[in-house]
């Protein structure tokens, strides 16, 4: 029996969860969801974002199953950095794990491009960079920052003087790549391409400009990829890999990438591989507690109508199921993705067809049923 902690979220979250619930229930595998009402209605109602109460308790679960937070009620950042990055960061989920993956019979914008074209992993760090959540906004001439950052990995202070020749407003944000953070995702993505059998690994940056950050990101790459032989490496400029997506998709396997580069290419992934309504991710801490989710927001405009797409969802639910061993169920929630896809009797609106968002997620539950 496995404990999972829901967090169904604002938007359309709830929809889409109930169908990954459901669609998890039909593996068989034995759960006890334990749901968790935090998000914008919450938050309006009681000023709480997410209780340090709640993450001890989520410490005890075997995952975190997330629908999607963000409302527009709530000034952007109160619930995404209050929930989902102090989720992320909280439990030490240093992965996020983004497979881009073309399903059959899915629309693909790409001009004669195969699913076999469209199939490869971005492996992107999910607890640093322009993410660490340090910065300050002033109009002093004078002013004294205090800034924190604080990870299992360390603790790190910036104690900042900063004077200016007259009182101009000023925003600033700092980005922190640390020598121990890059290594260890950059390893994840390697050893993601040994488990899988693949053959390149492509480190993503900005290093002609955001030197400081990234060229520790470039070095600690070249370090780790002299201990896997066999495995091709390239770099390449955040820039210039949004065009190749588009251009040569087929080329990649591994994509390790910072963490904001990361969040903006995997949602042009999302749409190479059919659309946000399909593409799931993974938040993952190897040795703690992970958390899955789909890798879209809460997709306001179509939140309580029922139409928005639970495949996201469902596929981070393979995820979850994955990161368990239940190695049987994930594969057959995979085949019931694609059987479903494949037969294109129930499409939801973003595939071309008109089924809800429950009928979706009845047709791969009882494909499941019959797959287990
Ligand atoms: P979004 O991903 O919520 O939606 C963008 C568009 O993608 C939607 O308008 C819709 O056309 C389409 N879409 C997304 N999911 C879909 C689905 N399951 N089925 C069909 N179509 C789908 O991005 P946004 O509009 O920029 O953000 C809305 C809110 O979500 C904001 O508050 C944002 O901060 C938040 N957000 C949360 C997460 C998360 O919880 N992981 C991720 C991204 C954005
Ligand atoms: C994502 C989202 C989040 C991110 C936001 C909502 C904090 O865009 O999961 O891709 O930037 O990581
Ligand atoms: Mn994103």
């Amino acid at each position: 029996m496995y404990r999972i902690a829901v967090i169904p979220g604002d938007g359309i979250g709830p929809e889409i969860i109930r169908e990954g619930v459901k669609v998890l229930e039909a593996t068989g595998v034995k759960f006890k969801w334990i749901y968790y009402d935090y998000g914008a209605e919450h938050y309006l109602k009681t000023g709480e974002v997410l209780p340090e109460e709640a993450l001890r308790e989520m410490e005890t679960c075997d995952a975190i199953y997330l629908g999607a937070v963000g409302d527009p009620r709530v000034k952007p950042g109160i619930l995404e950095k209050g929930l989902l990055l102090t989720l992320r960061f909280y439990f030490d989920q240093y992965v996020n794990l983004r497979p881009i993956k073309l399903y059959p019979n899915v629309f693909c914008p790409l001009k004669d491009k195969k699913p076999e074209d469209v199939n490869f992993y971005v492996v992107r760090e999910n607890t640093e960079d322009f993410y660490v959540g340090i910065g300050d906004r002033f109009k002093e001439a004078k002013h004294k920052s205090l800034l924190e950052v604080k990870r299992s990995l360390y603790e790190i202070k910036f104690d900042i003087d900063i004077t200016q020749d007259k009182d101009n407003e000023i925003a600033y944000q700092i980005g922190v790549i640390s020598r121990e953070g890059a290594k260890r995702i950059i390893q994840f993505a390697f050893e993601l391409a040994k488990r899988k059998g693949l053959k390149r690994v492509t480190s993503v940056d900005k290093a002609n400009v955001l030197t400081n950050v990234y060229s520790l990101w470039r070095e600690v790459f070249e370090e780790v990829a002299k201990q896997y032989e066999g495995i091709e490496t390239e770099f390449a400029y955040v820039d210039a890999i949004t065009m190749w997506f588009v251009k040569n998709p087929e080329w990649y396997q591994v994509v390790v990438t910072p963490n904001m580069f990361g969040d903006i290419i995997t949602d042009l992934g999302a749409m190479i591989q059919g659309g946000l309504g399909i593409a799931p991710g993974g938040n993952i801490n190897p040795e703690g507690v992970s958390m899955f989710e789909p890798i879209h927001g809460s997709a306001p405009k179509y939140a309580g109508k029922n139409v928005a797409n639970p495949i996201a969802t469902i596929l981070a639910g393979q995820l979850m199921l994955e990161q368990l061993g239940e190695d049987k169920a994930a594969e057959a929630v995979e085949r019931a993705v694609i059987e479903v896809l494949k037969e294109g009797k129930v499409r939801t609106r973003d595939l071309g067809g008109d089924a809800s968002t429950s009928e979706m997620g009845d047709a791969i539950a009882k494909k499941v049923e019959e797959i287990i």
